[in-house]
């Protein structure tokens, strides 16, 4: 795809990377790109890691992408002392899993519950800001980071602090559940008629529609605030 590169006033510092076929525009930040071209915490060489506490792995629908987490927790302080991470995800992905790392291991490391709160906004402000079609990127490392550190309360035992997450079917005609409308609303599907594009939701079963809208209001208020 042929690009053109100008200098937007407005972020004087960063580039602004226009397709031509596309009216979007898409910011970069300084900060953003550091992170892609010097990811903190990336591991080259997964047969190295050892003596982790918990591991966690996701897998984005939205564009095959994977992401694996593993964290190191110190139990007595019940902090995160290290976190490294895999991906085949693309710059936005690498360059917001790169800031998790930095957020979850900073002034000594984050306590584990406040680490399980963090939302892909927290990281996106922290990188001065994403492209909204590239905030799905985000949301695989603060995923994977909940999923390894599930996989710790699972390792250590700790039966009550262990999360289920389970997806709910919503449509069983076209076979959608919660987490495909989540999905769709983390790619740009803004409304009832975008999400039925991308999932088939609802259609042919209008008494399913108030719950979608619902849900469509819930998602695009978590991740757009
Ligand atoms: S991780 Fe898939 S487009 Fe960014």
């Amino acid at each position: 795809m042929r690009v053109k590169v100008k200098q937007k006033k407005s972020v004087a510092q960063d580039i602004d990377i226009v397709p031509q076929d596309c009216k979007e525009s898409w910011v970069y930040t300084n900060i953003v790109k550091d992170h892609f071209f010097h990811p903190q915490n990336l591991v080259t060489d997964a047969n190295k890691i050892s003596g982790y506490s918990g591991l966690g792995m996701v897998g984005s629908p939205a564009c095959g992408d994977m992401m694996k987490i593993w964290v190191w927790i110190d139990q007595k302080t019940d902090r995160l002392k290290k976190m490294k991470w895999q991906t085949f995800g693309c710059g936005s992905a690498i360059a917001a899993t790169s800031m998790l790392s930095v957020m979850v291991t900073e002034k000594g490391g984050m306590k584990v519950d406040q680490a399980l709160k963090i939302r892909p906004q927290d990281i996106t402000q922290r990188l001065g800001t994403l492209p909204v079609r590239k905030i799905h990127c985000s949301v695989l490392g603060d995923k994977a980071l909940r999923s390894a550190i599930n996989n710790y309360f699972v390792r250590t035992k700790q039966k009550s602090r262990i999360i289920e997450e389970s997806a709910r079917m919503v449509d069983k005609f076209a076979r959608v559940t919660d987490r495909d409308i989540e999905e769709a609303v983390l790619e740009g599907a803004k409304d009832l008629d975008a999400v039925q594009k991308k999932t088939k939701v609802g259609i042919g079963h209008p008494e399913l529609i108030p719950e979608v809208e619902q849900l469509i209001r819930f998602y695009s208020e978590k991740y757009f605030g």
